[in-house]
């Protein structure tokens, strides 16, 4: 691949995404460095560095844990010092626990619940005074937020509280010209997906229109255009192959 040299302007977004050590975020992060954006990349893997060097374009990594307030507050500090600023924040670090009402753990409620939604919340409150009109928030989302699939009351309970924090967050900051909306992707290969057995795969597989599991990069383009709209606010933008029309 060529290296995309460092670019500056008023053309150049600064993009921070959570969750992209690997996976969508990754993905995510890829894509707008190579279309010549700044992107800070942050997960907790202590080797981020490393990875934000191994991509090309102008990425940085900075190791936070989306769940701990003191490194949002660290992190929030360090994209002040660096950027100033900031014009797309994607809050897309998930974390998915499963399994029965009566087999989960509060461990598992509490830490799905802390990833996927006070993580954003916090994340959003940390940034939103470094973002200047026409920035705007991406938080992804899951199908499961929106239809019920036994085994996944931790998850979707997140996801769902996800969809609610993102249209009151799009009314709320409308007034100062920063758009907030979901990206929903269906069944992706990633990591998070990896360990379903093949039976259940085929069986999620069977109830998708598209029949067939989506891609990072196919959600990393959704983002992409997201992000950039100017006139969607407050919307939830489903990329799943069909899943959520299926009955
Ligand atoms: N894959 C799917 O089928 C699917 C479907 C619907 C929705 N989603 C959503 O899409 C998003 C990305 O999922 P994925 O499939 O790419 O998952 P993944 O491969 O498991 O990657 C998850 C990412 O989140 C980071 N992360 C997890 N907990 C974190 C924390 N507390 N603080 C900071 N970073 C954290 C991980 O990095 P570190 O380990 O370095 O922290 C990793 O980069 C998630 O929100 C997920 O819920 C995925």
């Amino acid at each position: 691949m060529t290296q995309v040299p460092a670019q500056s302007g008023p053309d150049v977004r600064r993009w921070l995404v959570t969750g992209a050590t690997r996976g969508i975020g990754h993905a995510v992060a890829s894509l707008a460095a190579s279309r010549g954006d700044r992107v800070c990349i942050v997960g907790r893997d202590p080797g981020i560095a490393g990875i934000a060097a191994a991509m090309d374009g102008d990425v940085i990594g900075i190791a936070a844990d989306v769940t701990n307030p003191d490194d949002v507050r660290r992190l929030a500090g360090e994209i002040e010092a660096r950027w100033g600023g900031l014009d797309v924040l994607v809050n897309n670090a998930g974390l998915h626990r499963g399994g029965g009402l009566e087999r989960i753990s509060d461990d598992d409620w509490e830490a799905t619940l802390a990833t996927n939604l006070s993580g954003p919340m916090r994340m959003i409150r940390a940034l939103v005074g470094l973002m200047p009109e026409g920035s705007s928030v991406v938080n992804v989302g899951a199908v499961v937020g929106f239809r019920g699939f036994p085994g996944d009351s931790c998850y979707g309970a997140s996801k769902a509280g996800l969809t609610g924090l993102t249209r009151v967050l799009a009314v709320e900051l409308a007034r100062r010209q920063i758009r907030v909306n979901m990206v929903v992707p269906g069944f992706v290969q990633t990591e998070m997906t990896a360990t379903i057995s093949e039976r259940a795969r085929d069986a999620i597989i069977a109830r998708i229109p598209l029949q067939r599991m989506g891609t990072a990069d196919e959600m990393a383009d959704v983002c992409w255009w997201v992000a950039g709209s100017k006139y969607m606010t407050g919307s939830v933008v489903f990329t799943d192959g069909g899943l959520m029309c299926n009955l």
